[in-house]
């Protein structure tokens, strides 16, 4: 096979797949489900997820990747026969629709990074009626504060960064964009936590993050805690065999698997240690319960927190605001590239097609497809009130369906290496880069993990996830 480019050792092949797994899932999602299932109680059901199901499903895609040495089609189907090669597409799938609306929540962010950094946003009175205004009108290139309001720009410019790194390749493009953005991610993210614990009232929010309330556990919190882990570690649609499959055989795959879990699991909780400081902070400003604050669903980050930057002074709000949304911007490419990587080696390695095309090809077509989402914030009455789903916008549902892909995905995925492939084989490549796979515990825990406990837990976790969807989970308990 021709040359697809590889990772250039551990560190690079580790910073990507960490760069793909940390995203706005860590930054933004994470925070507000701790914070409605209970804060430490959700955090626990969350790390024993990942340890349970995600950790093994992560060893077992990253060495199908490996073994096959091929995008995530063409790895099953190498492996495992045509019929398999169908779940290989499906991830690819699922991957294009998480491009298409992700690309739009990056904009968002995008655009923010530059009015607060550069406009006048945070001289604005009302956040909320600016953030209605920004994703409802797309089009709106009237300038807000000095700078064009479009989102259909911003997320265009997003893309387009996204394709210029994975038109590079590998190791020029992939590797060397995230090992210039995870340090920086890790030392923005830190140096906005000491800020925030200094703040008036942090410690209260420090509180009612880590104090667990195990009243709060319910199905949901379970529900969320594990759609919230696999989202976050990328896993169930092939972004992992794909960068698997540019690993090297000297490496070893479940060291690096697990530091890659501990640097995902460590940002999403350290973003809720930055998170909740900064709304008790609020809270205490404006004398109310921190309760009132809504801290659920996209306001989190964009109306809360600007409020909350505002509150600090125009040149302090600049920078320390600036700062948080350059890093969730760098948080979100690290995974757009992730994304985009996937199709583009399947089209590259099945189709023989030059990457650079491939590469604007998709980025295009895959902009298009999140124009729905896009103008469902309001602009499109008909995208904003899905008559079949629940009268909710079209962003939420094909995020929803995302979801519902990446646990279906991991089971499928557990079935195919314990029924189709063999785990003796998954053994095999386990073994390179760690002599001592076959008679450490590990093997005997991933054993039992992939074969039994994932694709049980997975297949009615997914169930429940269909069911809470289309019908709401409160209907159920
Ligand atoms: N893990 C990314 C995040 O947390 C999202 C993602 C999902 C990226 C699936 C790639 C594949 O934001």
């Amino acid at each position: 096979m021709a040359n697809r480019g590889n990772f250039s050792g551990r560190i690079g092949f580790i910073l990507a797949a960490a760069g793909s797994a940390v995203g706005l899932g860590n930054i933004w999602r994470f925070p507000y489900l701790a914070g409605s299932n209970g804060g430490a109680i959700f955090l626990l059901v969350y790390l024993t997820c990942i340890l349970l199901l995600c950790y093994p499903v992560m060893v077992g895609e990253i060495a199908i990747g490996r073994s096959a040495n091929s995008d995530a089609y063409g790895s099953y189907n190498k492996l495992g026969g045509r019929k398999w090669g169908y779940l290989g597409l499906f991830g690819i799938m699922a991957g294009i629709f998480i491009l298409s609306f992700y690309n739009v929540v990056a904009g968002w962010a995008f655009g923010y990074f530059l009015h607060i950094s550069f406009g006048d946003l945070l001289n604005h009175q009302d956040f909320g009626g600016f953030f209605g205004d920004y994703v409802n009108d797309i089009l709106d290139v009237s300038s807000v504060a000095g700078l064009a309001n479009s989102n259909f720009i911003f997320s265009l410019v997003f893309m387009a960064l996204t394709a210029i790194i994975v038109s590079q390749g590998i190791q020029k493009g992939i590797e060397a964009a995230n090992k210039i953005m995870m340090p920086s991610l890790y030392l923005i993210l830190i140096g906005i936590i000491i800020y925030s614990l200094t703040l008036p009232n942090a410690f209260s929010g420090v509180k009612f993050y880590l104090i667990p309330d195990f009243s709060e556990l319910k199905i949901k919190t379970v529900v969320d805690g594990l759609k919230q882990a696999f989202f976050s570690l990328s896993l169930g649609m092939g972004a992992l065999i794909t960068y698997g499959s540019y690993l090297s055989k000297k490496e070893n795959i479940t060291s690096s698997a697990l530091v890659i879990s501990v640097a995902d699991t460590s940002v999403a909780f350290f973003a809720g240690l930055m998170v909740f400081p900064l709304v008790h902070f609020l809270a205490f400003k404006l004398t109310i319960d921190p309760q009132q604050i809504g801290t659920s669903g996209p306001p989190l980050i964009f109306v809360v927190l600007p409020q909350i930057f505002s509150e600090m002074g125009l040149i302090l709000g600049r920078i320390i605001g600036g700062s948080f949304f350059l890093l969730v911007c760098f948080a979100a490419l690290t995974s757009t590239i992730s994304l985009l990587e996937v199709p583009v080696a399947y089209l590259v390695d099945q189709k023989k097609m030059k990457r650079k095309n491939v590469v604007w090809l998709l980025a295009l077509l895959i902009f298009i497809c999140g124009l729905p989402s896009m103008v469902s914030q309001g602009m499109i009455p008909a995208f904003n009130k899905l008559t079949f789903y629940r009268g909710q916008d079209f962003l939420t549902f094909i995020a929803d369906m995302s979801d519902i892909c990446l646990t279906v995905g991991g089971c499928l995925m557990c079935i195919f290496i314990s029924r189709q492939w063999g785990i003796a084989n998954m053994d095999a490549e386990l073994t390179h880069g760690n002599d001592g796979y076959m008679s450490s515990k590990t093997r005997s825990f991933l054993h039992i993990t992939i074969q039994w406990v994932a694709p049980v837990l997975l297949g009615l976790l997914s169930i429940l996830i269909i069911v809470e969807k289309f019908f709401g989970i409160d209907n159920l308990i």
